[in-house]
């Protein structure tokens, strides 16, 4: 065993458990660097024999520091401490943990099937916790800017709802939706070519919910599902899920390539396509008229379904609006979108239009999990976009987004114009960074985070094994001077991980 884990004395009769004093005593040699980032631990037996512990204790001893985020094991070539620094953790066990640390929850991780966190779930979880930590800049999560969001009118608003039909707090609903809210998004559909009907609409918790629904009623094991890469992570997290093989569709400026996707159709047969149309999460891109002309006809002839995720279609700040994809082949497209990217995500209200039985499937598997989006979001829902208020949000929130855009671009052109390329979104909150010379992603995170900015890791949102070093970087949320030194910071870091001189590896898992 490592000499730095020989030190510790076992007190065998104490209080505190066994592993809980194994657990603080190598967490605090990470913490104090005894055991620096990426070094091996020694194997679970080889840690029993030299502690004088039984296997059982050592095992759940790895298992809780994977927990508190402090070491990764690789099937096959044992456990290592993680690369990443750990967030910071309250004494509510927010993201991070699953911890209370009590000493008496040790039994728990015997007990729960091994499901140690991938590099996507990580990066995830640090994207969506990183605003709410307040300590670094945040370029790294797709929130909408707080004080774009008419928080202000909505409370009013479920006040008033509140007294004036108190029981639509309370009262359970229909599975599919509240009517009027049904209605309307009907209506906003047909102006923008997702729907005809209230009947195709599925109101849910939020797009991630739809998606998760939609790939959970079309796909299991031994089925195949194409995803355009680099993507959504919520969307690969669902589709992955399943069981499915998800194979990765390359995207450039036209958005993702249809002949790719024919080449694929030539050696599987494939029963899901996910991308997004417009203003795509994250390369900004809109697919081409002359792909999705193609994509149509490939879904009628060769029959899959398309699920097209317009959560960002509507941030769109360049050329005018686009028909939804779901327009040109209604039968084949299932559209998901959301009220989180301009109303606020807090809500949890999203949808999916979709028609004939595909529906009923998506309507049952909602009841499955959790009978129906809860009420009182769906009443203010439908409140809220009534007349053009929604229009006139949009009219308020798009010119700050394009500004933070640019503020973001140029930024880059100050700071990265020799390293990297970048696109130019039509939308959304999103550019996509790719570095000219591949360093270690994660490296490059840690340091990052060390610099004072966060980004989401091009490999965490990539269905295969990413070989070049890209970012994801939002504007959404950060306000332009703060967007500059954000990417100030980034330059820094990617500087002080190339003097380190660790090039070749993008150290991305998939
Ligand atoms: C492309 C895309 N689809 C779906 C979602 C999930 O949206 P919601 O917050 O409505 O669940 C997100 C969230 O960031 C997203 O970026």
């Amino acid at each position: 065993m490592s000499h730095k884990l020989k030190v510790l004395d076992i007190d065998r009769d104490g209080e505190i458990s066994i592993t809980q004093q194994l657990v603080t005593h190598i967490a605090s040699l990470i913490d104090a660097a005894e055991l620096a980032p990426g070094e091996r631990l020694p194997a679970t037996r080889a840690l029993a024999a030299d502690a004088g512990i039984n296997h059982l204790t050592a095992v759940r001893v790895y298992r809780r520091l994977a927990e508190l985020g402090y070491v990764t094991a690789a099937v096959g070539r044992g456990t290592f401490v993680r690369q990443r620094v750990p967030l910071p953790v309250d004494g509510a066990g927010t993201p991070g943990t699953a911890s209370s640390g009590r000493d008496d929850d040790d039994w728990q991780l015997g007990m729960l099937a091994v499901r140690s966190a991938s590099y996507a779930d990580e990066m995830l979880r640090d994207s969506l916790h990183a605003p709410l930590a307040g300590d670094a800049i945040a370029l790294g999560s797709g929130y909408p800017d707080p004080q774009l969001c008419p928080s202000e009118e909505l409370g009013a608003l479920a006040a008033a709802i509140g007294r004036e039909n108190p029981r639509a707090i309370t009262d359970y609903l229909q599975v599919e939706g509240q009517p009027q809210l049904r209605e309307r998004l009907a209506e906003l559909g047909r102006d923008a070519g997702y729907a005809t009907s209230a009947d195709e609409i599925l109101v849910t918790t939020g797009a991630r919910q739809a998606i998760d629904l939609v790939a959970r009623a079309i796909l299991g094991p031994g089925d195949v599902a194409v995803v355009e890469s680099p993507t959504f992570a919520g969307a690969l997290a669902s589709l992955q899920a399943t069981g499915a093989r998800v194979l990765p569709l390359p995207i450039d400026a036209d958005g993702p390539d249809v002949d790719a996707l024919e080449r694929i159709l030539a050696r599987h047969e494939i029963k899901l396509v996910v991308l997004q149309e417009a203003c795509q999460n994250p390369t900004g891109a809109d697919l081409s008229a002359a792909r999705r002309a193609q994509l149509v006809e490939l879904a009628r002839t060769r029959g899959f379904f398309v699920l097209d995720d317009g959560v960002y279609a509507t941030l769109r700040f360049d050329g005018p609006p686009r028909r939804r994809l779901r327009a040109d082949a209604p039968a084949h497209v299932i559209y998901v979108d959301s009220l989180s990217k301009t109303i606020g995500g807090g809500l949890r209200v999203g949808w999916i239009a979709a028609s004939g039985p595909i529906f009923g499937r998506l309507v049952q598997l909602k009841i499955d999990s959790d009978i129906h989006t809860a009420a009182l979001p769906q009443y203010l829902a439908a409140h809220y976009l009534r007349g053009d208020r929604h229009e006139q949000l949009l009219a308020h929130a798009l010119p700050v987004y394009r500004r933070r855009r640019d503020a973001l671009l140029d930024a880059l052109d100050r700071h990265f114009a020799r390293d990297a390329t970048w696109n130019v979104p039509t939308g959304g909150h999103h550019v996509w960074v790719t570095l000219r010379e591949p360093v270690d992603e994660r490296a490059l995170y840690v340091e990052a985070v060390r610099a004072g900015a966060t980004f989401l890791p091009g490999g965490a949102v990539m269905a295969e094994k990413a070989t070049r070093t890209s970012m994801r970087l939002s504007f959404g949320l950060v306000e332009p001077q703060l967007l500059e030194e954000g990417v100030r910071r980034l330059a820094v870091a990617l500087r002080e991980v190339r003097r380190r001189g660790r090039p070749g590896s993008t150290g991305a898992l998939s």
